[in-house]
């Protein structure tokens, strides 16, 4: 099974670390919403009764907790209006950074300007998610293939949409050379959702019980970028562009470790699912369990607050 690669980097301890752990901060601003740490639920769900309540569970966790929180795809609400409101968690998190989501790939079949609008007016957004997800798409059987001539439509939605794109992947990783086109052409972040974590190939075998396809899938288990290399390859990038760290991300540790790479947020998918299923209570103590790791990990390193974190602060990337 193809890992992460936070566990072939260790964090530099520092023994005196002149600091006091009370005062360390985690908290930082962006897109003009302040943070209380550079934590994101990653992007999961809406369009049903279910993900409506589990949207509920999320949205009041990151507004409590002051952590950012992405949307599932919206494709379902831009195709049926009334299941919108299962997407509208802005009166949960009134104060909250809030991600729209759609697939970059709908550019190719028939989305557009307002489509992108709509799904940010939806939660009112303060920025929007483009997911790209070729190899997703490849293993469905309804899946979306034609990925060709994208760039210009993203650069489109860029120029055009008042809030800031990021573009992400949802658990393979995005290549050096796809994240320098994309910033490029405007895109405002690049969320690496890299390999190690949830593995779609796995969740699309479960999903169809045809064998040949069930071959097919297990022949990518092992494929993508892992999560680690992804951040340590991207450091290449010029000007400081902003890098959230996903996929399979664990705790404040795995957190901490994407920080000294050069991202300025982590994302959790998997493991705020698996904690918001067992109730809100429950998904906030693990948030705040991440926040408390994050500061003793600051703590152990002598690092005061976030913009502090660097490279040095790891042994072992030659391992990545
Ligand atoms: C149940 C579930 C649903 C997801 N749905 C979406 C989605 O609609 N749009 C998207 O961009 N990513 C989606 N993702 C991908 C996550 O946002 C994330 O990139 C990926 O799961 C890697 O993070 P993890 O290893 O922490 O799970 C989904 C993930 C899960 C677990």
């Amino acid at each position: 099974m193809i890992s992460t690669g936070f566990e072939r980097v260790r964090l530099t301890p520092k023994t005196l670390p002149e600091l006091d752990f009370e005062r360390i901060d985690t908290s930082l601003t962006l897109f003009n919403k302040k943070l209380a740490a550079p934590i994101v639920i990653s992007s999961m769900t809406g369009g049903t009764a279910s993900g409506a309540a589990f949207n509920r569970t999320l949205a009041l966790a990151a507004e409590q907790c002051g952590i950012a929180m992405g949307v599932g795809s919206q494709r379902a609400a831009i195709e049926n209006p009334e299941l919108s409101e299962t997407f509208n968690i802005r009166k949960f998190a009134p104060s909250a950074l809030l991600f729209a989501n759609l697939g970059a790939v709908q550019l190719n079949y028939g989305y557009g300007i307002d489509e992108c609008k709509k799904a940010v007016d939806m939660l009112q957004a303060d920025a929007l998610y483009l997911h790209l997800n070729p190899l997703q798409e490849a293993l469905q059987p309804e899946g979306n293939h034609d990925f060709s001539g994208l760039l210009p439509k993203i650069e489109q939605v860029c120029r055009s949409l008042p809030v800031p794109v990021l573009v992400k992947e949802v658990g393979w990783g995005i290549d050096l050379n796809t994240a320098k086109q994309l910033l490029g052409v405007g895109v405002a972040g690049i969320d690496v959702a890299g390999a190690g974590g949830t593995s779609w190939a796995k969740v699309e075998m479960h999903r169809q019980p045809d064998n040949k396809k069930t071959a097919t899938n297990l022949a990518f288990e092992n494929w993508g970028i892992p999560t680690a290399k992804n951040l340590l390859q991207l450091r290449e990038l010029e000007g400081d562009p902003l890098i959230i760290a996903s996929g399979g991300l664990w705790d404040g540790v795995d957190l901490a470790k994407s920080l000294a790479l050069g991202a300025k947020l982590g994302g959790f998918a998997r493991k705020f699912l698996l904690a918001a299923n067992r109730g809100e209570t429950e998904l906030i103590n693990q948030i705040e369990t991440i926040k408390t790791e994050l500061q003793t990990a600051m703590f152990g390193c002598g690092v005061s607050k976030l913009s502090e974190w660097k490279i040095s602060n790891l042994e072992g990337i030659e391992l990545l």
